[in-house]
């Protein structure tokens, strides 16, 4: 094919191109890593002698709304139960405030929640939700109001620099002997945290990762533990560099006694203070977005399938590929630009030779229901005369190091400025560069390397952690801000994305990020490694960064790198049709990824997909809002609705899609059929209507057609018609004696406009499934909608 060869020969030059760059990067690069070096020499001298210490023998407490403070030989401690039950401790006089969590002010304290003295000479809360004790020497308790324990936070243990200078801190929690660990940002072998030690620094980790590459590009310091006792979240406010230790406990271990399962965090510098929220998974999952922020909305059109590509040479490639899925029947909602369509990959530039007319182009596409997505990154080409690097020179927008010299770094232009996102004047000026974008058509934006990335042979691939931030005006290092940098990136295109258009919900998404970066958009694998292994991780990722609050993400499908098996590709693919971010991705070098490229069954059986996933876009419009309204995300780990299930909260292979259905995908080779847990209650096999009564495990086929995915009994599930496109409602008859249900919340544009939640019912009356819209008043007859009910034997 004539294309091919065009295809071919843009790859090819690209290819070369990057190949030739390498080469004066990597001098580049290491001059940067020597004078990173150099810098934190001089501006970070070597600690010197440190005085340890720990709280000591408690003595007054002063009583404050919702708590009160709680003074020790050797340092206090704050504690505050808010209205709706989420606790905050500080000690040291730490406060919730300043964070670059909080989504705005903290939480209202409860005010009938009173400090007391405990039995035991300590102090305590007593709540409608949860109880905190406060022990004469300093550990904190958090219990249910029927009095069991859910977590137990030592007395912490800090280590001053004696000539000043941050405090090293590590505090010990103790768990029940059942506890399940998840959370700690995105990390790729889990959902449920193995014991071992996992950093929190955002880390590019150099090329593909695969399950044991730890960390990746999101950290943060949040904790789901997950036991019999009940389910919680911690989270630590504070982004420095730190470690999390988890070890999980076991029950009867030594002479019948429970040994707990234990967390210690161990962090560099930074406040000691922690936010702790309790409940049912739906209800800590709903706490936290109260906390740090509801998830911002992604269009619909965000929740189609996209195609991205490092090394689309030319608009020709970029017509090519999108025809290739209008000619095959293939549905596509946007396609992703990568650097290669800068001009030598300078952020907010196009290569004119290669990219004629963007605006041209984005305006044809969009004509067949094709969005594009542009990559930005944040180090801009420090040189002289480039429009943004001047701009933002006379801004005074870029980190500068101790000594008041611009910090340089190397990334893909060469050598780079990097923007200080912690400066409200950086994020201003920042985000009124997205006017460009907006000029060249794009309609949404996928921010990478902003871990901060600079190439380096050895040590950090990130800015000297001697550079300085405004840290919103108070001041201070990379030490602080760089767990931060990709999260006020993000909040930095999101703002000027409002600005420059107002009426349009911004879609964004980003490589890094931090606790509280879901109000800005989403994120999404990273560099995920061709093989079994990646895919696995790809899951994984998706779970964990759900239950830290940020619901839309999605793998690269197909792996990051070489060439995946046709099998490998459809697995993921099959995979990546039920995850909020639905986009194929590739490195400059590696193979393709169009669902064609792989022979004619897995063009078949990739289309499947697709159009199930068209079929399923109400749904996942109806789980974007619910995300943004109750914090839950889309993909949520089976035992979500039943975390005293102990066999579901070790089972990784499957997941929930909302409250509707369990989707069990296929992560190894050769499988035909696959071993699926179910949670209890009646399951649907949503092709062959089998019902299957769960809990238990069962056996389900799982040809290369499709991977097993079940709907709950009594579901109801927003779908697109197949004849007309219409909503519909697709009804999984409820078990007999049993009711059931769904909300519906139907698209309403690209803007503002407030969601209506609708809610219906069902239950099975002499054999017939009944569906009635829930009103206020009462239920009524489903109107202007119609209804299919399926699984009625
Ligand atoms: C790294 C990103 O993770 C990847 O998705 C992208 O293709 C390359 N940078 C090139 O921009």
């Amino acid at each position: 094919m004539n294309g091919d060869r065009g295809l071919g020969r843009d790859v090819g030059r690209s290819v070369r191109s990057v190949r030739v760059l390498g080469a004066v990067r990597g001098l580049q690069g290491l001059r940067a890593a020597l004078r990173r070096r150099r810098t934190d020499a001089w501006g970070l001298p070597a600690r010197g002698a440190e005085r340890a210490r720990v709280p000591g023998p408690v003595g007054e407490a002063e009583p404050l709304p919702g708590g009160g403070i709680v003074r020790f030989a050797r340092s206090e401690l704050r504690v505050s139960v808010s209205v709706g039950g989420t606790v905050f401790w500080g000690w040291d006089g730490a406060e919730p405030l300043p964070s670059y969590a909080l989504a705005g002010e903290p939480p209202e304290p409860d005010a009938r929640a009173v400090l007391e003295p405990d039995t035991d000479g300590g102090w305590r809360v007593v709540s409608e939700r949860v109880t905190v004790a406060v022990s004469r020497h300093g550990a904190v308790e958090v219990r249910t109001p029927g009095g069991v324990l859910l977590r137990r936070d030592l007395p912490p243990r800090w280590w001053e620099p004696v000539a000043g200078g941050p405090a090293r801190w590590v505090q010990r929690s103790e768990v029940p002997a059942d506890a399940r660990f998840f959370g700690l940002g995105g990390r790729a072998s889990g959902p449920r945290l193995r014991n071992g030690t996992y950093r929190l620094w955002n880390t590019d980790p150099k090329g593909g990762f695969s399950t044991g590459d730890d960390p990746l590009y999101i950290t943060m310091p949040v904790q789901v533990v997950v036991s019999d006792a009940g389910t919680h979240l911690a989270f630590h406010d504070n982004s420095w560099d730190g470690r999390v230790t988890v070890a999980e406990g076991e029950e009867g271990a030594g002479s019948g006694h429970d040994r707990p399962g234990t967390s210690e965090v161990r962090m560099s510098g930074g406040p000691l203070r922690c936010w702790v929220v309790v409940g049912t998974p739906a209800r800590v999952l709903h706490g936290w977005a109260a906390l740090t922020g509801a998830p911002a909305l992604p269009p619909a059109w965000a929740l189609g399938p996209q195609h991205a590509r490092w090394g689309f040479g030319s608009e020709r490639e970029v017509r090519r590929v999108v025809a290739g899925y209008r000619e095959r029947g293939l549905p596509l909602s946007a396609v992703h630009l990568d650097i290669d369509h800068y001009d030598e990959h300078r952020v907010f530039t196009v290569d004119r030779e290669r990219f004629p007319d963007l605006p041209g182009l984005a305006a044809e596409l969009r004509e067949e229901g094709v969005r594009l997505v542009s990559i930005v990154d944040p180090g801009v080409k420090a040189e002289a005369g480039d429009a943004v690097y001047d701009s933002g020179v006379a801004a005074g927008a870029f980190v500068r190091d101790p000594r008041g010299q611009e910090v340089r770094g190397v990334v893909w232009p060469g050598e780079c400025a990097y923007p200080d996102f912690t400066d409200a004047g950086a994020r201003e000026w920042w985000g009124g560069l997205y006017e460009e974008r907006l000029a060249q058509g794009f309609s949404g934006f996928w921010h990478d390397m902003n871990e901060p990335v600079s190439f380096a042979p050895f040590g950090d691939m990130t800015l000297p952690r001697s550079a300085r931030h405004a840290l919103e005006g108070r001041g201070g290092d990379h030490r602080e801000a760089h767990n931060v940098y990709g999260l006020t990136m993000a909040r930095a295109g999101y703002e000027g994305l409002r600005r420059l258009r107002p009426d349009e919900r911004p879609f964004l998404f980003t490589r890094s990020g931090w606790a509280g970066m879901q109000r800005y958009g989403g994120t999404w694998s990273g560099d995920v490694s061709t093989g079994w292994p990646g895919l696995r991780a790809s899951l994984s990722l998706v779970l964990g960064l759900g239950l830290c609050g940020v619901p839309y993400s999605g793998p690269d499908v197909g792996g990051f790198d070489g060439s995946p098996s046709p099998e490998l590709f459809l697995r993921w693919f099959q995979l990546g049709a039920w995850l909020p971010l639905f986009r194929t991705h590739a490195a400059i070098d590696a193979g393709r990824r169009e669902p064609w490229e792989f022979g004619p069954e897995v063009l078949e059986h990739a289309r499947a997909a697709l159009v199930e996933r068209e079929r399923m876009r109400p749904y996942f419009v109806t789980l974007a809002q619910l995300a943004r309204l109750t914090g839950a995300p889309y993909v949520r780990p089976v035992w979500w609705g039943a975390p005293d299930d102990r066999a579901l909260r070790d089972c990784e292979d499957a997941f929930l899609l909302g409250d509707a259905l369990l989707v069990a995908p296929v992560l190894a080779p050769g499988a035909d059929r696959r071993a699926v847990r179910l949670p209890r209650g009646r399951w649907y096999d949503t092709v062959t209507e089998q019902a299957y009564e769960g809990p238990g495990q069962v056996l389900l086929d799982a040809p290369m057609s499709r991977v097993p995915v079940l709907a709950r009994a009594g579901a109801v599930v927003p779908v697109r018609g197949e004849e007309d496109g219409a909503l519909e409602l697709e009804v999984w008859a409820p078990a007999a004696g049993r009711t059931g249900g769904g909300l519906v919340v139907r698209d309403r544009g690209d803007g503002w406009d407030a969601a209506a939640i609708e809610r219906y019912s069902t239950r099975l009356v002499d054999g017939r499934v009944v569906v009635e819209r829930v009103t206020e008043g009462g239920t009524e007859e489903v109107r202007g909608l119609s209804v299919r009910v399926r699984g009625l034997a």
